[in-house]
């Protein structure tokens, strides 16, 4: 089992940053600083050097630094074991867009660069997960999912683009007194590549969440002290309500076959009305996934604690799942968290943290649960540096 850890991080004129070194530990990490201090933004940086996107924006010249032209992040890894250090480069500059290093050579293919560290980001944004619409938890899962499967993120390339080409087709068939027939013989060509690559996606997303539902569960149960149980559904438009994470191990048995026969038979079923309304109604475009506390709907019934509680448990549960899809560690960042957790699930969850993984956790002040853990690495971030904390006493 791969431990990569971030052993240094450099950033010039990123966000709020100027120059940045930063060392930080194994083990977990506490960023303590008042507001607008640069923490998200540290978080964000580290964010970015493994997925190469910021969860805040989708502009990488948001992250410049006002008045700079360009920004740079350097990290470099351990990833255990004697001359096993690496580094990694982005340099980013306005109008030119970005250039990646690993050891110092140039990497022209972004897929390269991504998965040398694997990082699990929550921040309180992510109620989204469990407020939010299909389209954010579809868009969450193909994030994550992608980050790990290679395999998965080709079958998300080739479905957007088949459906985007079958509707272009359906568009036009829109208005028009197209005869079944034809419309069969313009449509069956996309049918065929939308069900093999779409039952992909479906047949992934079940592998995968099954054993992170599980996970998520058990870490609900300890976040909530036991008394409540976190179980998941992945809704489908042509498969029946599908129960995620009663067993871990039924990874390997998700029905690839059934799935893409129930997918076709749906797209057969759906002609009529996709052409009367001139785009693709069933597939994993339109898939969604379900969270209920109890039996009760996180969503619509979840208290606010209970719903960020949910949220956490299933990023907490993201690192032990990617942990073993990867058979490497990742790097769990968490922004905020703390401050949105009453005072048991806040000493639960620092009571979770033990697990191994290099952690950064950020807040702005010295809760009780962080001053009883047991870590000894705490950071003060302000005026733009970030400087070890020696002088906080537990308790
Ligand atoms: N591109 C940028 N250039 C310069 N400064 C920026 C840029 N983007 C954001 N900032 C500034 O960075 C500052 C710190 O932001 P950050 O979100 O990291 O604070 P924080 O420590 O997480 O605060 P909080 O406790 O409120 O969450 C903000 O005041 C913001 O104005
Ligand atoms: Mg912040």
């Amino acid at each position: 089992m791969g431990r990569p850890r971030l052993t240094k991080l450099y950033l010039r004129d990123y966000r709020s940053y100027s120059e940045l070194l930063f060392e930080p530990a194994s083990g977990v990490n506490f960023l303590l600083g008042p507001n607008a201090a640069g923490k998200t933004n540290l978080l964000e940086a580290i964010n970015y050097l493994s997925t190469l996107r910021s969860p805040r924006t989708s502009r990488d010249g948001d992250l410049v630094r006002w008045g700079s032209g360009s920004f740079y992040i350097k990290g470099q890894l351990e990833t255990g074991g004697p001359g096993s250090a690496r580094t990694l480069e982005v340099g980013y500059r306005s109008g030119r867009g970005r250039a990646l290093r690993i050891d110092g050579v140039p990497v022209r293919r972004t897929r390269e660069f991504l998965g040398s560290i694997n990082t699990v980001f929550f921040s309180p944004d992510d109620l989204r997960l469990i407020k939010g619409g299909p389209e954010e938890r579809r868009s969450f899962l193909d994030a994550e999912i992608g980050q790990v499967d290679g395999r998965y993120r080709s079958a998300l390339d080739t479905y957007s683009r088949v459906l985007t080409q079958r509707n272009d087709v359906l568009k036009q068939m829109r208005g028009r007194r197209t005869s079944l027939a034809s419309a069969d013989l313009l449509l069956e060509p996309w049918d065929g590549q939308l069900v093999e690559a779409g039952s992909r996606i479906v047949a992934g997303r079940l592998q995968h969440l099954n054993p992170w539902l599980a996970f998520a569960a058990e870490t609900y149960g300890e976040l909530a002290g036991g008394s409540e149980e976190l179980s998941g559904e992945y809704l489908s438009g042509f498969m029946p309500p599908y129960p995620l994470g009663s067993s871990p191990g039924r990874s390997d048995s998700v029905d690839r076959e059934g799935i893409a026969d129930a997918y076709a038979k749906a797209v057969a079923e759906s002609r009529d009305e996709e052409m009367h309304r001139g785009y693709t109604l069933v597939g994993p475009h339109r898939d969604d996934c379900r969270f209920t506390i109890s039996g009760h709907e996180a969503r619509t019934y979840g208290s606010q604690g209970q719903q960020r509680s949910v949220a956490l448990a299933i990023k907490i549960a993201e690192v032990r799942w990617m942990r073993d899809v990867t058979r490497r560690e990742p790097i769990l960042l968490l922004d905020d968290v703390i401050s949105e957790l009453d005072g048991d699930r806040a000493r639960r969850l620092a009571a979770l943290l033990d697990g191994g993984s290099q952690t950064m956790i950020t807040s702005t002040d010295l809760d009780p649960a962080i001053a009883a853990h047991p870590s000894p690495t705490r950071w003060r971030v302000s005026g733009g540096e970030v400087i070890r904390d020696g002088t906080l006493a537990p308790g």
